[in-house]
C-alpha cells in the first residue's frame, strides 16, 4: 500500500481514509462536482475529525508533495472542490468537523467547525434566540468551511453582507500544517494585515479553514415576504429604490427572476404554483424584516407596493398571510437550479455590475445574443438587491444541451463577459473562480491584482499543494 495512504490511515483511523483500492467503496459523490460537468479521481478521501488531525494530515501530504483539496459540501458550483484525474490528489473531507463549540450571547457570536452544515448553524443560532443570517439554496449539504473558502453570497446580502461581512474570526491550518488560532470574536483588530480576509474567498488554496467565529443577529419580530410582477428591468430597479426608502435596513431580499426560470420551475414542479409570471417578462421577490410587529410590517409593504404600483414599476403583486406562504414563494425562486438543471447543462454566469447599469446590460447582451444565437433562452434570475445576476444562456427549443455547450460556451462566455467588463462588473460574483474560470482571470482581473495574488500564494503555499489549479491556475 501506498505508504502515504498508510500514514493517514494511521493519523485519522482505517475508516477515515477512503480509496479505490477499498472494495465496495464508491468515491463518485467526492470526485464529481455538483453540476455534473467534471469527474476526477482522488488518490484517498480523508475524513479528519479535529484541527489537530487536519494539520498531521497537511504535514503528511507535504513531505511527499501531494496535493490536497479541501471540501466541504460539494455544492460548488465552479469545479474548486474536486480532485482533477490523475488520481493523485487528497480530498480534505471537512464533514466530520461538524460541531458548534460556543456561542457567546453577549458578544453575538458563535464558534463552529469548519464542516457544520450551514442549516444546522442556522438552527443552533435559532434554538439559542438569535438569527445567523446567510441563507442559500445549498443550505441543507453546504458547510460553513466551503461558505467561508467561496464567499458565498445568497438571498440576504442585501442587507447582512456576505459570508466575508459574517465572519469575525477564523482556525485555519497552513500549507506547512501549521494551526492559526484567529478565532477572536473581536469586531476591532488593527495589529496589521488582514489574514481572515484573505482566507475567506480563497477557495481552499492558501490554507485550511477548520473552525470559524461568525457573527449573530437578534431574529426580527416580523418577517413579510412579497411576490411582484414587474414590466421591465428598469421597473425592477426603480422598485428596488423605492423599497430601499421605505423599509430601510427592513429590506432583507430582493430577488429578480425572469419569466423564462419560472416557466422552468413551473414545467418541472407544477406542484409549486407560480404565481403571476405568465404575463409579466420579470417577477421580484422582496422581504421585510420588521423589528416592531406584523402589522407595522404588512402596512410598511403595502405603502411600498401602492406607490409602486402607481408608479407603474409594478403590475400586480401578492403579499404572503403567513410564514408557509412566504416559504411556499422562497420555495419557488430556490427551485429555480434544480429546474435549469432538470431542463439540461446551460452556460452559466454569475455576474455583478453596478445595479444602475442592469437594464442596460441585460437589453444589450440579450440582443447581442439573439442576433448570434438565433431562439437563444436566457434563464435569469438573482440577487438584485445586490447588482448579482445569473445570466445563464439556454440552448434554442429542442437543441441538445451537449452540443450546445460544445459549439457555443467559449463564444457566449467572451460576450457576456466583455459586456460585464464594458459596464465595470465582474465575472464571478458569489460562485468563485474555482477551475472553471481560471482561464477567464488573466482576461478580465486588473493584472497587477493578478500579479499581487500570485505573490500571495507563492508566499503562503511555495509548494503549490492547496487546491493547485485553482483560482490561479
Ligand atoms: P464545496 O463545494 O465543498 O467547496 C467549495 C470551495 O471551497 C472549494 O474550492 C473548496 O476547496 C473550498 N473549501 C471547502 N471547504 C473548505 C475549508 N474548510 N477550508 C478552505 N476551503 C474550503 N453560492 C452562493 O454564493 N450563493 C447562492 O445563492 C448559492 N446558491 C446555491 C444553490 C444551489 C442549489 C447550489 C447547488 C449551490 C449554490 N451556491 C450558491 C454554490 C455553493 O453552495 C456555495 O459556493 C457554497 O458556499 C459551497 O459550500 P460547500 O461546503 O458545498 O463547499
Ligand atoms: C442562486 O442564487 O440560486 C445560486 O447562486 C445558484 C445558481 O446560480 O444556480
Ligand atoms: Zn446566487
Amino acid at each position: 500500500m501506498n505508504t502515504l495512504i498508510t500514514t493517514l490511515k494511521s493519523l485519522c483511523g482505517d475508516a477515515n481514509v477512503l480509496t479505490h483500492d477499498d472494495p465496495g467503496v464508491d468515491l463518485s459523490a467526492w470526485e464529481q462536482d455538483w453540476r455534473k460537468r467534471v469527474k476526477g479521481r482522488a488518490l484517498a478521501v480523508v475524513r479528519p475529525g479535529s484541527t489537530s488531525e487536519v494539520a498531521a494530515v497537511v504535514k503528511a501530504c507535504a513531505a511527499c508533495g501531494t496535493a490536497i483539496v479541501p471540501q466541504g459540501g460539494n455544492t460548488g458550483l465552479v469545479v474548486g472542490g474536486v480532485p482533477d484525474d490523475t488520481g493523485t490528489q487528497v480530498v480534505l473531507s471537512m464533514t466530520r468537523m461538524n460541531a458548534v463549540r460556543a456561542i457567546d450571547p453577549a458578544n453575538l457570536t458563535i464558534t463552529v467547525e469548519a464542516g457544520c452544515v450551514l442549516q444546522n448553524l442556522q438552527a443552533a443560532a435559532d434554538n439559542a434566540g438569535f438569527l445567523f443570517p446567510l441563507s442559500l439554496g445549498a443550505e441543507g449539504s453546504c458547510t460553513i468551511g466551503g461558505n467561508l473558502g467561496t464567499n458565498a453570497g445568497g438571498t440576504q446580502v442585501v442587507r447582512y453582507g456576505n459570508t466575508r461581512e459574517l465572519c469575525l474570526g477564523l482556525e485555519v491550518v497552513n500549507a506547512q500544517g501549521e494551526v492559526w488560532n484567529g478565532l477572536t470574536g473581536l469586531r476591532k483588530d488593527n495589529t496589521g494585515y488582514d489574514l481572515r480576509n484573505l482566507m475567506i474567498g480563497s477557495e481552499g488554496t492558501l490554507g485550511i479553514i477548520t473552525a470559524a467565529t461568525m457573527k449573530l443577529y437578534p431574529q426580527p419580530a416580523a418577517q413579510l415576504t412579497a411576490w411582484a410582477a414587474v414590466p421591465s428591468m428598469e421597473a425592477a430597479v426603480q422598485l428596488l429604490g423605492l423599497a430601499h426608502q421605505a423599509l430601510g435596513p427592513g429590506l432583507t431580499g430582493f430577488e429578480v427572476m425572469g419569466q423564462f426560470a419560472l416557466s422552468l420551475v413551473d414545467k418541472h414542479y407544477p406542484q409549486l404554483r407560480v404565481p403571476l409570471f405568465k404575463e409579466t417578462p420579470w417577477c421580484v421577490l422582496l422581504e421585510n424584516s420588521d423589528s416592531e410587529n406584523e402589522a407595522h410590517a404588512r402596512a410598511q409593504f403595502e405603502t411600498l407596493l401602492e406607490t409602486a404600483l402607481e408608479q407603474g414599476c409594478v403590475s400586480d403583486a401578492v403579499v404572503a398571510e403567513n410564514l408557509s406562504q412566504a416559504h411556499g414563494l422562497w420555495h419557488i425562486r430556490e427551485s429555480i437550479t434544480m429546474a435549469q438543471a432538470e431542463e439540461g447543462l446551460n452556460i452559466k454566469h454569475d455576474i455583478s455590475i453596478p445595479v444602475s447599469r442592469i437594464p442596460a446590460f441585460v437589453a444589450e447582451t440579450d440582443a447581442l445574443l439573439a442576433r448570434e444565437i438565433p431562439g437563444v433562452r436566457m434563464v435569469d434570475f438573482g440577487h438584485l438587491g445586490d447588482g448579482n445576476l445569473h445570466y445563464n444562456v439556454q440552448a434554442p427549443e429542442g437543441a441538445d444541451g451537449q452540443a450546445f455547450l460544445r459549439d457555443w460556451e467559449e463564444r457566449v462566455n467572451t460576450l457576456v463577459f466583455d459586456q460585464v467588463m464594458r459596464h465595470h462588473g465582474s465575472i464571478s460574483a458569489e460562485h468563485g473562480v474555482g477551475e472553471l474560470k481560471v482561464d477567464k482571470l488573466p482576461l478580465y482581473k486588473d493584472p497587477t491584482a493578478l500579479a499581487m495574488m500570485r505573490a500571495v500564494k507563492q508566499a503562503l503555499d511555495p509548494q503549490n499543494l492547496l487546491n493547485p489549479g485553482r483560482v490561479l491556475g
